[in-house]
Order: structure tokens, then sequence, then C-alpha cells
């Protein structure tokens, strides 16, 4: 394994971009590569089987320009192939795949004084029970679960706050304040970036988990115990692709969201990226 190649990261859009923040923040010596599947995203409408495939598509791309580490920065796609890509690169390949339930849940666990522990995320995220089956280990601790769709449009529209957004909310949010939860988990990548209208909206003594900073640390430990940090001293490289053809509007999307470190963003023409589909009758 070649201790100075890039980590790559996938979503299906921005939303893992969170997830990029934190990695490039407590690993500032790092190369990026992200892809945003935005020519296939949303993800959370779409049936898991899809999203399975799209998803390993990213990573198989991302194992062939020969990353060190690969990270789903999506909850979605979590949900959907982790198990899978752990076994097709991490216990084949021998490279580390990171996700982001798990880092979310052991987060939420350390968190929450009363044990009611609000869960928010996509439809596909929630209805795969991801989370809520993560949290049985401790029998004390009651799970109210919401999907919110519409606040990945907002997020992708770059809104962040105003009536629209507060009033679908507060809509989505009512189940989690009459359960009256302590703690909730941001279950799906995107919502960070709308985190001070859902605080807004919870209520100030409500603490929300996002799995960015979480998951970071998984990906340092990863490379601190696999021993693959990158040793180079020139300047680490951050590159970031869009699946769509959407290269100005997820460029600026991105600078908003993740800074001057997005420098350049690389477009793939919908369809080039080959789905695990088309790469099985390849192989066949
Ligand atoms: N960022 C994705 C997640 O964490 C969701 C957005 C989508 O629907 O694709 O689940």
């Amino acid at each position: 394994m070649n201790s100075n190649a890039a980590i790559g990261i996938i979503d299906s859009g921005v939303g893992g971009l969170t997830v990029a923040r934190a990695v490039i923040d407590q690993l500032p010596n790092e190369s990026i590569r992200y892809i945003g599947d935005t020519a296939n995203g949303p993800y959370g409408p779409l049936p898991i089987s899809e999203v399975r495939d799209h998803a390993l598509a990213l990573l198989e791309s991302l194992a062939d320009q020969g990353v060190k580490a690969l990270v789903i920065a999506c909850n979605t796609a979590s949900a959907a192939m982790f198990r899978d890509a752990k076994e097709r690169y991490s216990d084949r390949l021998g490279i580390p795949v990171i996700e982001v339930i798990q880092p979310a849940v052991r987060t939420a666990v350390t968190r929450t004084r009363t044990k009611r522990i609000g869960v928010i995320g996509t439809e596909g995220t929630i209805k795969s029970r991801a989370y809520q089956d993560s949290f049985v280990a401790d029998p004390e601790i009651v799970v109210t679960a919401a999907a919110c769709p519409r606040f990945v449009e907002f997020v992708e529209a770059g809104v962040t706050s105003g009536d629209e957004l507060f009033a679908v909310a507060r809509d989505y949010l009512q189940p989690l304040k009459d359960a009256k939860v302590d703690t909730v988990v941001l279950g799906c990548t995107h919502y960070p970036m709308i985190s001070a209208a859902i605080q807004y909206v919870m209520g100030p003594d409500v603490s929300l988990v996002s799995s960015a900073d979480a998951t970071a640390f998984e990906v340092y430990q990863s490379l601190v115990s696999h021993n693959i940090l990158r040793t180079d001293s020139s300047a680490p490289t951050h590159s970031f692709e869009t699946t769509g053809d959407d290269t100005v509007r997820f460029e600026t999307l991105a600078h908003r969201f993740l800074g001057l470190e997005v420098n350049r963003v690389d477009a793939f023409p919908t369809g080039t990226i080959p789905t695990i589909a088309d790469i099985n009758e390849e192989t066949q």
C-alpha cells in the first residue's frame, strides 16, 4: 500500500464534504480524492439495491485510482453496502473502508444523559433501521427516528435558513420534541450544513451529533494502525469530482461548505463511472 496515495471519499453529492472537511482538519498532511455522485443522487429516495450499485461503482473508481483508504461519507450508502465494501476492499484487497453510522452511534451514546435519542436521516437510512438496530446493545436507550427527505433538497440548493426551511424542520422534528430527546444524531452527512436551523427548532438544550468528526477520527486511527500516514513533505492535493454535468454548481456549493481547499472540480460525464453490473459483465 502506497502511504503517499490519497484517501478516497464518496457521497451522493455535497453532503460528504462535511466529512472531507473534518478529515482535512484532523489529517492536514493527507491528500483527498472526493466523488459526489450528483448524476445519480440524492440516494435517499432510491431503492437500496440501486444505492448499493451506484456507491460500489464510486468505490471501484477510487480503488482503480489507487487510493489507500475508502470513506463512505454517506449514511444511505453506508446502510446499503458497507458490508459488501468491507468484504471487497478491506478483507480482499487490504484497503481500509470507513463508514459513518457506527461513529455517530458511539458519539450519541456517550453524549446522551437521558437515553432518549433522536435520529434523523433520509428515507433510505431510516427504513434500513441501521441506526435503530445499532442502539439495541443498550436496552435502556429509546430511539425516535424520523426521515427528513426535503432537508437534502435545501442543502443541495444552498438554503440554510428561512421560513420554508423552518416550517419543514418543525414538521419533521415534532416527533423528536414530543419524545423529549436530549440528543439528535444527524444521520445524513448533508445535515450538518443546516445544523443551525435544526438546533434553532430543537432548542439550545438538545445536543446535535454529526458523524463527521468521529468518522474523521476513525480515518486517523485506521491510517495510524495500518502505518500508512502520508510521509511526503510536499503539499497534499485535494481533488473533487462530480459525476454530473453540474461542475459549476458543485464547485460553488463546495466552496461555500468546505472552504478554499476546493480549488478544482472535475466532472465525469454521466455514465462513465461503470456500475457494478457493468463491471461484473466485463469480467464474466
Ligand atoms: N448524504 C447522504 C446521507 O448521508 C444523503 C443524501 C442523499 O439522499 O443522497 O445519507
